[in-house]
């Protein structure tokens, strides 16, 4: 298999069995943001207690690369600091714009399957979506 067919097969996954979709009970903020784009919408919700992001969930509709990085989006941060959150959502960004970085600071292998979407640029904001709502909550939130 290439590299290409195991990374659809990975963004295939969380798009068809997203981790973390559904919404947390109590105690969360929640953030809505939409792609400018297509008009493809995420509402993340979180639980930041103790310094820790306790729980993070999702629903939304969009493509299966803005709902595959969702999944895993929530997948790398739950049990992270927000502080760490913040910087994966930078090193994310970083990444998405075609730059090198250590990917072994991803706290999730699968984050790996994302990095082609850097070639086309019309999906970047696809991918990032997730992020920036986590960056809204962690920022303007807590
Ligand atoms: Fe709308 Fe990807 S096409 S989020």
């Amino acid at each position: 298999m290439s590299l290409d067919d195991l990374y659809r097969r990975v963004i295939m996954d969380h798009y068809q069995r997203p981790r973390n979709r559904g919404r947390i009970e109590d105690g969360a903020v929640t953030v809505d943001l939409n792609n400018p784009t297509c008009g493809d919408s995420i509402s993340l919700q979180m639980r930041v207690e103790d310094g820790v992001i306790q729980d993070a969930k999702f629903l939304g509709e969009g493509c299966s690369i803005s709902l595959a990085s969702a999944s895993m989006m929530t997948e790398a941060v739950i049990g992270l600091s927000p502080e760490k959150g913040l910087e994966l959502v930078d090193l994310f960004s970083r990444l998405m714009q075609g730059e090198e970085v250590d990917m072994e600071q991803f706290p999730l292998e699968d984050i790996e399957a994302l990095t082609g979407v850097a070639k086309f640029p019309a999906r970047i904001k696809c991918a990032t979506l997730a992020w920036k709502a986590l960056e809204k909550g962690l920022k303007e939130k807590h």
